[in-house]
């Protein structure tokens, strides 16, 4: 079966991807062409929280159509703001008078929600969150948020799941963070920029978002410095100004194609991608046995044989990220030998295991640790995605399982991806949607 009469049989159209909606996929090999990577979720979902931070009419460009940025429009919009979302282009306009609060139905869907606390604190000097629960990775703690906000003023009280945080006036001061939370990081940031005198946040995360974000606060006359260093500072401002600004690419998508090659083997182009934003994952890849380069328009991909075991570990950045770490085990499960794979952010992040293993990989996964011996084939089975990363590493794995595999909750996937679907398929994968099934 082509490509093309799969996708007349099923379509691929993200149109399809709806609650309870399937992706079928069949072992495709050599995949070729080019596809072109979207705006980073996790800066945009903070750039837009940080749009919070002033009145006026903000310009956002390059940034996806996923459901997290509509969860996210929808959370400013319930606070008052205006949003438009045309092809890449996000309009955002925030009024001068709005309604502080992010309730439990929006939180609930979307944990990153959580970053409008510091913007909305430093802004109205109070905010209502509803707590966000636990979630497919387990146990997930905002105790840095809070414990570093209140270093700079922040008084917090708790009742009926939602965090009130209420401050007269924010002021400067120096946070040790006990982990390089990225979300910590982003809340404090998004804080003391209009807080009086200097913060200074040390044992701070590093990541490109984070990066991205202060790009944007700094456009807007904010006062940073450091980031991209475990040590940021910041000098406070009385005010800032709404800007334009274009969102970087994310790394963890061009990871998601660099990775489907490596179950298929072939040669493409991922347009737009920066390996300055990857440089400890390349390296593994390499290491793999995939062979990877910066061109002038992107990234260019080749891998021409079985990929080698290697071992791993997930960091903050510029470690490998957890993010990765779904598409490295679906790698390892049919790469020559014996991988061990160690998970230092989320103890829980094992859970799609169960379903790779479905899939006939041979993997044990015990808390923070997986062994993944390397199987000759994996076989096609319904599975379910857990996350949006696992469920697209499952996608990886129908693409290298002899028949077809099912990917059920795809629903998941589409929170961080445009169009995984319709971009594999363009790159020659035998993949499409079956038609929602509602139970
Ligand atoms: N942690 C605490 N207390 C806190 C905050 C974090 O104990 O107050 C712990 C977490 O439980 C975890 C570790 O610190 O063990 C790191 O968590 P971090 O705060 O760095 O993660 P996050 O901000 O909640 C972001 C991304 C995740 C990504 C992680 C790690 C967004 C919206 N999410 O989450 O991305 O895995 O950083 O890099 O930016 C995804 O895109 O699908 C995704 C889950």
């Amino acid at each position: 079966m082509t490509s093309n009469s799969f996708s007349s049989e099923f379509g691929t159209s993200s149109s399809h991807f709806e609650e309870d909606s399937v992706i079928c996929i069949k072992q495709s090999s050599g995949l070729s062409g080019s596809v072109r990577v979207s705006g980073a979720k996790n800066s945009v979902l903070k750039i837009m929280a940080a749009s919070l931070l002033a009145p006026g009419k903000y310009v956002i460009n390059n940034v996806p159509h996923i459901a997290d940025v509509r969860l996210m429009s929808n959370l400013l919009e319930t606070m008052g703001a205006s949003i438009s979302h045309q092809e890449d282009e996000m309009r955002i306009d925030i009024p001068e008078e709005m309604t502080p609060v992010a309730p439990y139905e929006l939180v609930e869907r979307m944990r990153a929600s959580i970053a409008v606390l510091g913007p909305l604190l430093a802004r109205f000097g109070r905010a209502k969150v509803s707590v966000p629960g636990g979630d497919d990775f387990g146990h997930r703690p905002i105790d840095m948020h809070l414990k570093g906000l209140e270093e700079l003023g922040v008084s917090f009280t708790n009742s009926h799941g939602y965090i009130e945080g209420q401050v007269e006036k924010l002021i400067g001061g120096k946070v040790l963070l006990s982990f390089p939370s990225v979300g910590a990081t982003e809340n404090l940031l998004m804080a003391a920029v209009l807080a009086e005198g200097k913060t200074l946040i040390e044992n701070a995360a590093r990541e490109p978002e984070i990066v991205d974000l202060v790009d944007f606060l700094n456009s807007m006359g904010a006062q940073v410095t450091g980031e991209g260093t475990s040590t940021i500072q910041v000098e406070g401002v009385d005010h800032l100004e709404p800007v334009e600004h274009t969102v970087i690419p994310d790394r963890i998508e061009a990871a998601t194609y660099m990775s489907a090659l490596g179950m298929t083997g072939g040669e493409i182009l991922i347009e737009e991608a920066r390996l300055d934003h990857m440089e400890m994952l390349v390296e593994k890849l390499n290491e793999m046995g995939i062979e990877i380069n910066q061109v002038d328009s992107g990234v260019s991909v080749t891998v021409s044989k079985r990929l080698k075991s290697i071992d791993l570990a997930t960091l903050p950045y510029p470690g490998v990220a957890t993010d990765y770490k779904p598409f490295l085990v679906t790698l390892l499960s049919v790469a020559d030998g014996v991988g061990i794979v160690t998970e230092n952010i989320f103890a829980g992040r094992f859970r799609y295991v169960d379903e790779l293993i479905r899939m006939g990989a041979d993997i044990r996964a015990e808390g923070h640790h997986a062994v993944v011996r390397g199987v000759e084939r994996l076989s096609g089975a319904p599975v379910r995605a857990p996350d949006i990363r696992a469920g697209a590493a499952l996608v990886l794995a129908g693409l290298a399982a002899e028949g077809e595999t099912l990917v059920g909750a795809a629903s998941h996937i589409e929170r961080g991806y445009q169009d995984l679907v319709g971009n594999l398929h363009s790159l020659g994968a035998e993949i499409g949607f079956v038609n929602p099934q509602k139970n």
